[in-house]
């Protein structure tokens, strides 16, 4: 391993790398995905005024050294080093071929002045302002993401239409889902019909009043190959949420969850068809989403309320669900927590406690498993 990657894992810092798919080196991975790379030019946001003492207001510095990067286009890349300390700032965008890295101690510290957080642009796969606009090939590993848990729409980070992303060892808490992986909204997601794939999220641990890893509910270009692994969840609303609805459209397969501990949950594992509003009401209520080729395997739950739900949609059920090694305790030890509720729904379970509906364990269903994956 290079020297200098090491040094990253040593401080235990955090990085957001943003690659170019094309120059990108073959060495260290982020999962595989991603090729890691050095970067020799080496920025300071102080260098850019910032001040991070928690009261100066560092967005300028932000941009400034961003469209630095962005236009000069140094060989290789540039990095943006963030030095310890507290560097409150409005919104920036990032860049391609940048690495932002915190050193030990830097934190950035979102300012509460409405006034600095401006309406963006509706994205085209939106139709109206919601989310900020997606980046492929790109690494998030060791940050902590914090917003209070009574925060309205605040989901930790959500890759849009992206595709060849991993994010890796990070603590997030938040007022809405940690991981949400989306593509569009309902006729513009699917006219703008770019999906999200090659997702890899891991090691992730977290607590929320909402879903801990999520898929959608803005599915529309659709959502491929995502595996989430190694997750810890405390005091959730819904442990592991796959979510659509009518009007949607859009693919959502080969999703991969594994190895999931979660403790005081509302729900442990909700995959459902009817979830999340519409940018209008020009929806094509034609537009039916196809979810195929779910899943999830050994997870264990403990305080859980209700194990799980599934709710398919009649003319489009959810197939290729399959559940292996799945024990979602309730509330307490002896009482069982309310049983699985499913609809609209095939696949296969083994070993799944509490008992999962009989959609998925009746036996011919076996090859579920094997059919998808
Ligand atoms: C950031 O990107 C959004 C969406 O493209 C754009 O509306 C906004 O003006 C950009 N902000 C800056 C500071 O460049
Ligand atoms: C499913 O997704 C994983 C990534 O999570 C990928 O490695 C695998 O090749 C995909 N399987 C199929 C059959 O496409």
């Amino acid at each position: 391993m290079n020297r200098w990657v090491r040094s990253i894992f040593l401080c235990l810092g955090s990085t957001l790398l943003l690659m170019n798919w094309s120059v990108a080196a073959e060495w260290e991975t982020c999962s595989g995905i991603v090729p890691m790379q050095n970067r020799y030019d080496k920025i300071s946001i102080l260098d850019f005024g910032g001040v991070g003492d928690g009261r100066t207001l560092n967005t300028k510095a932000f941009e400034e050294a961003i469209f630095r990067i962005q236009h000069l286009k140094r060989r290789g890349g540039t990095l943006l080093y963030v030095p310890a300390g507290v560097y409150l700032t409005g919104p920036f965008n990032l860049t391609s071929r940048m690495t932002l890295y915190f050193a030990c101690g830097a934190v950035i510290k979102a300012t509460q002045d409405p006034s600095q957080w401006p309406l963006v642009n509706p994205l085209p796969s939106y139709g109206r302002g919601r989310e900020r606009p997606g980046g492929s090939n790109v690494v998030i590993r060791y940050v902590t993401i914090l917003a209070p848990a009574d925060s309205p729409n605040t989901d930790g980070i959500d890759p849009d239409s992206s595709s060849h992303v991993c994010i890796e060892d990070s603590y997030i808490s938040v007022g809405d889902d940690l991981v949400a992986v989306k593509s569009g909204w309902d006729q513009y997601g699917i006219a703008y019909g770019r999906p999200s794939h090659s997702i890899t999220i891991r090691r992730i641990t977290g607590s929320s009043p909402f879903a801990g890893i999520a898929v959608g509910s803005e599915t529309s270009g659709g959502v491929v190959d995502v595996l989430a692994e190694h997750i810890n969840l405390f005091n959730m609303g819904v442990g592991i949420h796959i979510k659509t609805n009518i009007g949607r459209g859009g693919m959502i397969r080969n999703i991969t969850v594994s190895n999931v501990y979660m403790e005081n949950t509302r729900t442990g594992i909700k995959i459902a068809g009817d979830v999340g509003d519409h940018p209008d009401e020009k929806f094509n209520p034609n537009a039916l989403p196809v979810v195929k080729g779910i899943k999830m395997k050994d997870i264990w739950g403990v305080k859980v309320l209700q194990a799980g739900l599934i709710r398919g949609l009649k003319n489009s059920p959810f197939s290729g669900i399959c559940l292996s090694n799945i024990n979602l305790h309730g509330n307490n030890p002896g009482l069982r927590n309310s049983p699985w509720k499913c609809s609209d729904v095939s696949g296969a379970a083994i070993q799944v406690s509490p008992w999962p509906c009989a959609e998925l364990t009746s036996s011919q269903q076996t090859g579920a498993c094997s059919t998808y994956f």
